[in-house]
């Protein structure tokens, strides 16, 4: 078991930079498989913006050309439980009508996040939507969403890196790990 120390803190490496790496080429590849016409891929900010950014390149690297719009959704604040809010911090911008959207997020969780940008993106006329999570806790799931491409089945842990923070912090870290106790 792989342990990082972060400032003052400990952590237990949960998937590392290859780990994670690896599966992102996989998404790309069943992506890529579903065929979506028109792609506009959707990051939900913050958490799934390095997720994004090598996912996007992965598609690249597939032959697709898909458009990139982002949305920045808030629901947890500063705390480390949802508050069960899902409030619009930044719109997309452009059309969404038409299109096929592919919605990324970090991690998924109670569900209500993504859900809440699926029903925005149907609303406004997407042509269909797709959801894609690095990580999904099915534990713990407050609505009924299955994403369609998952990146790991993850216990029920509070994780950070690869995007993922808690209070702002870890995002920069090439892995995803859990805080360990002191
Ligand atoms: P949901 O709305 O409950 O599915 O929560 C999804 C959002 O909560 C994700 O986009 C994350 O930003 C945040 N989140 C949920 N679990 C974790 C975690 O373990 N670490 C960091 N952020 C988390
Ligand atoms: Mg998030």
């Amino acid at each position: 078991m792989k342990h990082v120390t972060v400032g003052e803190r400990k952590l237990r490496v949960l998937y590392s930079k290859q780990e994670i790496a690896q599966r992102v080429g996989e998404i790309a590849g069943e992506i890529k498989s579903a065929q979506m016409e028109r792609l506009l891929v959707v990051p939900i900010l913050k958490g799934s913006f390095i997720f994004a950014a090598d996912l996007v390149r992965a598609l690249h690297e597939k032959g697709m050309a898909p458009t990139i719009e982002f949305l920045s959704l808030s629901s947890y604040r500063e705390a480390t439980v949802s508050s069960g809010q899902v409030e619009i911090l930044r719109d997309v911008e452009g059309e969404v009508e038409g299109r096929s959207v592919l919605l990324l997020d970090d991690i998924l969780e109670s569900g209500r996040t993504t859900a809440f940008a699926k029903d925005l993106m149907v609303a406004r006329g997407a042509l269909q939507v797709k959801t894609c999570v690095l990580l999904d806790k099915p534990g713990k799931r407050a609505v009924d969403l299955t994403a369609d491409f998952v990146g790991f089945k993850c216990p029920d842990y509070f994780v950070v890196g690869y995007g993922m923070d808690m209070a702002h912090n870890y995002r920069q870290l090439p892995f995803v790990g859990v805080i360990e106790e002191i």
